[in-house]
């Protein structure tokens, strides 16, 4: 059976975005494949953060993935920092990782421009987010485009690394999806919907309220033309919103495109707003009961086990093939 690994960081408020590039993309995969999905609690750690508030993301991200229909049965849901392999291996592959490779890492330097305190953290992230995937023998990993240069490195770690010391890794393959797999900005669909934007308009949080939903899609940026077309370059603006609806919807562009022939921007942009309430509405709802119950610590505490289970193997022949000595 394949293995599928992805991760998520509890940072900022979880987006459109992130539901539609990733998290909603995990959901048929528990069924088909072995699939670990993580809260990357250490990766949360590159920018500074206030510890409470980390705490109580890390949570609230792990009950926003069951309340989106992971079933804690079927795949193994944990915190990166529960399962103390991840610390270790990314410190073994920072040490296969080169200084130009992550230098070339385009978020990295999106995320240090401007910064005079950048942390070393966020440097290596990239070789700690290849120990998350390589611990495990992932096949595939699920993500949005944005995630693809880390997952390329990742790749080409794990390649250096069997050739260096021996077989140890399977080389995982991106899953990125044909829709969905950047999802721009309402406010500014010529960049990507981002956790960290500054205006609020930017983004749909998942646990956003109806109202707020509404205004923002009626607001959303498209362009100054009347036909509702699929054109990314030209017509990002309503690209984005035939993307959105798309994904959600399961038709494809195209079919939406014919659907929307002659109506305005206006129509279009009321009808992404419903569906998107629709969809987001009976994982609100969950989200709110799984909130109160405490159970989601159960459901972490029980993941945590099973992933060190998942990844001991792997981890030990590292240190061994690294010419570690193996301790008592
Ligand atoms: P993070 O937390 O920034 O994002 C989580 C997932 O959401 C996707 N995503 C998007 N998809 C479509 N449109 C967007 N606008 C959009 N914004 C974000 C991301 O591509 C990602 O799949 N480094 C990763 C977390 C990570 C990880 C891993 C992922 C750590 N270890 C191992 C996979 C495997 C990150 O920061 O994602």
């Amino acid at each position: 059976m394949a293995r599928v690994f992805s991760g998520m960081q509890p940072t900022g408020n979880l987006h459109l975005g992130n539901y539609l590039g990733a998290l909603k993309r995990f959901i048929p995969l528990q069924e088909e494949a072995e699939s670990f999905f993580c809260v990357v609690d250490l990766h949360a750690l590159t920018v500074p953060r206030d510890p409470e508030d980390l705490r109580k993301k890390t949570v609230e991200l792990a009950a926003l993935y069951v309340a989106a229909g992971l079933d804690p049965e079927k795949a193994t849901l944990f915190a990166q920092s529960h399962n103390p392999h991840h610390a270790e291996a990314g410190w073994l592959l920072q040490c296969v990782t080169r200084m130009g490779e992550l230098s070339r890492m385009t978020q990295f330097k999106d995320k240090s421009q401007g910064s005079d305190s950048v942390t070393a953290g966020l440097f290596t992230y990239p070789a700690l987010m290849a120990g998350d995937i390589l611990l495990y023998q992932a096949d595939e990993v699920p993500v949005g485009e944005d995630q693809k240069q880390h997952l390329e490195l990742a790749r080409d770690l794990a390649e250096r690394f069997n050739r260096q010391y021996g077989e140890t890794f399977t080389i995982p393959e991106p899953r990125i999806g044909e829709t969905g797999a950047r999802i721009m900005g309402l406010d500014n669909p010529e960049k990507k919907m981002s956790k960290s934007a500054a205006s609020e308009a930017n983004f749909i949080g998942l646990l956003e309220d109806e109202k707020s939903i509404v205004k923002k899609f009626k607001r959303a940026v498209t362009d100054s033309e009347n036909d509702i077309r699929y054109d990314p370059e030209k017509k990002p603006g309503v690209s984005n919103l035939l993307s959105i609806m798309s994904v959600i919807t399961g038709k494809p562009v195209q079919t939406l495109t014919e659907e929307y022939q002659g109506k305005g921007y206006g129509h279009l942009k009321v009808d992404t707003a419903e569906v998107v309430i629709q969809e987001l509405k009976p994982i609100q709802e969950r989200f709110r009961e799984l909130t109160q119950t405490g159970e989601i610590e159960e459901v972490l505490a029980k993941g945590a086990e099973k992933a060190r289970a998942a990844s001991e193997k792997t981890m030990a022949r590292m240190k061994e093939v690294m010419g570690l000595i193996p301790g008592r």
